[in-house]
């Protein structure tokens, strides 16, 4: 069932409450990477421009003692929106009391206003202690916070895989809960792969651990044409297949063993490096393309290599969905980059030829930004954890709880 969308709420002269996650990396307070902020853009410039009076919020970081209240202030965050926007962003710096609820009174049509931190109610500071309010759903959270607004809007996709009362809370205490552009960009592409894919699909994993992402891989074994697996995950693979993987990084017996599960389940979908970047140590000075029979005890591999990126490109050919999640391998050397660039250029090749090209969340979503991708490829989700949930065919709280239309 399709979900209902901003767009399809009277949000005229209502307090219109949005959960975005700008949940961003930060160094000593500033911002290092505002992609999650520019991605909500659409869905709080909707509801302003049509006369809304939007009340903002997200959660950031994890909040379990004082320390971490100072370190997560959100406050430049909502400098940033600002910016972006180019309009006034009203902050208040609480997640309750008069200040807040007054703010919200006043608010105007077409103005903004952005609350603390979410997660400052994770902690109790008079009691020095780890409540969890808001990642647990306290239900007299949820209903304080949609007491604030008229109706909600979720556009927190990074969130969503997370029932808390900043998003379950609050729909479960208001009339009306639609999903935000993002949310709904998010459901179309991920959603749409994992309930319908065009085939043929193919699946592209990367990234260190096997261990991290088994869930995942056994359900895109159930549902895609083929797995290719780049990235460290690879020498776990690997070893299970019988390779020498010489100082290269490798997962413990436990899960060489689970690969072995998998390529035997398989029924030959999983498609493996034929060979890899190699250098002495963990360093970014020029490597040597080595075939993965090839390894001498000392070669530690940091990338596939060249021949392996013309056995993706031939499996890719032709497909119509491709996901991916995992850079091939430790993309931030340059001399170890070439792997993921050859993949964004694949992806970007497919999305040209009319293919659905989706970059699961977290290193390889931030890889592609970082390379220029952005614009190449169909859809860079702005989730983490909730991608690969989303991935696994798992029902995301942060989704379910959006009113169908
Ligand atoms: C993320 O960055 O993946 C989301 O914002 C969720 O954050 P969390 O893992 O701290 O819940």
């Amino acid at each position: 069932m399709a979900k209902k969308i901003v767009s399809d709420l009277k949000v005229k002269d209502k307090k219109v409450l949005i959960r975005v996650d700008f949940n961003v990396p930060m160094k000593n307070g500033v911002i290092t990477d505002d992609t999650r902020i520019r991605a909500a853009l659409p869905t709080i410039q909707y509801v302003i421009d049509n006369g809304g009076k939007a009340i903002v919020f997200s959660h950031l970081g994890r909040v379990k003692c004082a320390d971490d209240v100072k370190k997560n202030d959100i406050a430049p965050v909502a400098k940033r929106l600002e910016e972006l926007i180019n309009k006034p962003v009203k902050f208040v710096n609480a997640t309750r009391g008069k200040e807040l609820e007054d703010a919200a009174k006043e608010l105007k049509s077409g103005e903004i206003l952005m609350f603390q931190n979410t997660r400052y109610e994770d902690y109790d500071a008079a009691l020095d202690k780890e409540t969890k309010k808001e990642s647990k759903n306290d239900p007299e959270l949820g209903k304080y916070w949609a007491s604030l607004g008229d109706v909600f809007v979720n556009d927190a996709f990074g969130t969503a895989h997370r029932a808390a009362a900043s998003n379950v809370g609050i729909a479960s205490n208001v009339s009306e809960t639609a999903a935000g552009f993002l949310l709904e960009k998010e459901i179309k592409f991920i959603g749409g792969a994992v309930d319908n894919p065009v085939r043929p699909y193919v699946a592209i994993l990367g990234g260190s651990k096997v261990s991290d992402k088994i869930g995942v891989i056994e359900a895109l074994l159930e549902k895609a044409d083929k797995v290719l697996v780049g990235g460290a995950m690879m020498f776990t693979f690997l070893k299970a297949e019988g390779y020498n993987v010489g100082a290269s990084r490798c997962e413990e017996q436990e899960f060489v063993d689970l690969a072995k599960n998998l390529l035997a389940k398989a029924n030959g979908k999983i498609v493996l490096p034929v060979d890899a970047m190699v250098n002495k140590a963990f360093e970014d000075t020029k490597g040597t393309a080595k075939a993965v029979d090839g390894f001498a005890a000392d070669d530690m591999g940091l990338d596939i290599g060249p021949k392996t990126l013309e056995v993706f490109a031939k499996e890719l050919a032709g497909a119509k969905t491709v996901v991916w999640n995992g850079p091939m391998g430790v993309f931030e050397m340059k001399n170890y980059a070439a792997g993921t660039v050859g993949v964004c250029d694949l992806l970007a090749k497919l999305t040209k030829e009319g293919a659905s090209t989706i970059i699961g969340g977290g290193d390889s979503a931030a890889a592609a930004e970082q390379l220029g991708y952005a614009s190449k490829v169909s859809h860079i989700s702005t989730g983490g954890g909730a991608s690969l949930e989303y991935l696994e065919g798992k029902e995301l709280p942060g989704i379910k709880c959006v009113d169908d239309k």
